[in-house]
């Protein structure tokens, strides 16, 4: 009788497997996935920060963890948010994803060790080009990057550490020479199919790379304990608390979402004691100017995003600098 109960239990096991494989349309590898919990982060920051006012939580953990993110996401009401800004109607995707992860610690142990982090948040914005800041972006605890902003090639004007670099399937960078062994690289989230294609990718899987705005990458140039997935409760806290935007939109209008550039201020303002910016100012008078620090692409290809209220960022960059809540490294 026992011997049959095991047997049942087994083939209901096995049967889930397989479902599972023939759902995701791949092979599912037999290695138990690493469970990742928060280790310890080290000493907490007792002052305050200049823009203390501006958040609910300053020690939030920024990134999702497979042991707990369900509860965490009860606690903070992801649970009520559909993606970009909760985990509602995806929680098997994240799942998914996040079991193939190995960790999801904020900083590693050298780290550990400056308890007040001073930062700088790099954008990609023309302004950099020509002010050879990088010895001085070099020289924060933490520096924080976008998408496919390159260090290569630009180590005069934008450095060449890089702690945190933010991306999503249609802007992660896919040549290998872009990446830094040493840093971390946050998946920011907007649709189950970056979460799902994350997890292809990770499982060496044939990538679909239907519904994505742009071709994602195909090939992944990070190993799997550099990556970490964005709670959504920082990118919601970028459109709701910083830049007000509203809960919903006329029908005729797209939602706006924030740009990678205001997620990575969100984030830098819960794991920074200061913020320092740079490369986040923009010359919409002159056309002709360079939009970015690389490349060819200029301020007129600027405005054509339906999807950002780039105006409404601006007025949140203008106001957080005048308020002295960070300071600005590229005034002109
Ligand atoms: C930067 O410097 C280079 C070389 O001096 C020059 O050709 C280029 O126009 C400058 N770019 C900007 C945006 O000032
Ligand atoms: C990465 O870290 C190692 C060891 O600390 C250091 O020698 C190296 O210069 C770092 N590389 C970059 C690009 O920061
Ligand atoms: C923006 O560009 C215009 C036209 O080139 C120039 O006159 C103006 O000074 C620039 N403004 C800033 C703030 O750089
Ligand atoms: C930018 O333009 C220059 C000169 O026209 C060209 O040599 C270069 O390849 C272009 N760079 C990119 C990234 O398109
Ligand atoms: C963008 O933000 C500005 C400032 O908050 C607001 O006045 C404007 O209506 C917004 N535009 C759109 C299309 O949402």
């Amino acid at each position: 009788m026992r011997g049959y109960l095991v047997a049942m239990v087994l083939s209901a096991v096995f049967l889930y497997y397989a479902l599972h494989c023939i759902l995701w349309g791949t092979n599912v590898s037999w290695i138990p996935a690493v469970e990742m919990k928060r280790r310890n982060h080290g000493q907490p920051c007792l002052s305050k920060p200049a823009f203390a006012s501006l958040l609910r939580f300053q020690q939030f953990h920024p990134f999702l963890c497979a042991a707990d993110f369900k509860k965490i996401a009860s606690l903070y009401g992801s649970d009520k948010f559909d993606l970009p800004y909760g985990i509602r109607t995806s929680g098997e995707h994240f799942r998914m994803a996040l079991s193939r992860l190995q960790s999801c610690d904020l900083f590693d142990e050298s780290d550990n060790s400056v308890p007040c982090k001073k930062c700088v948040v790099v954008g990609n914005g023309g302004v950099l080009k020509n002010k050879s800041l990088g010895e001085r972006i070099d020289s924060y605890d933490v520096i924080i990057r976008m998408n496919s902003g390159p260090v290569l090639g630009h180590e005069g004007d934008v450095g060449r550490r890089t702690t945190f670099r933010l991306f999503y399937p249609e802007s992660v960078f896919s040549d290998p020479d872009h990446n830094d062994p040493n840093s971390t690289v946050i998946l920011t989230a907007f649709k189950p199919l970056d979460l799902k294609w994350l997890w292809e990718l990770l499982m060496g899987g044939k990538i679909n790379t239907n519904g994505f705005w742009k071709k994602p990458a195909v090939n992944l140039i990070y190993r799997p304990d550099q990556i970490r997935i964005l709670d959504p409760f920082i990118i919601r806290t970028a459109t709701y608390d910083l830049l007000h935007f509203p809960k919903v939109f006329p029908p005729n209008q797209k939602p706006k979402h924030p740009t990678t550039g205001i997620i990575a201020i969100t984030l830098a303002f819960h794991i920074c004691h200061e913020v320092h910016l740079a490369g986040f100012r923009y010359n919409f008078s002159d056309l002709q100017s360079p939009l970015h620090y690389y490349g060819n692409a200029t301020m007129s290809l600027m405005n054509k995003n339906a999807y950002h209220n780039v105006s409404a960022e601006q007025l949140f960059l203008k106001d957080i600098i005048e308020r002295n809540f960070v300071i600005n490294l590229t005034p002109d």
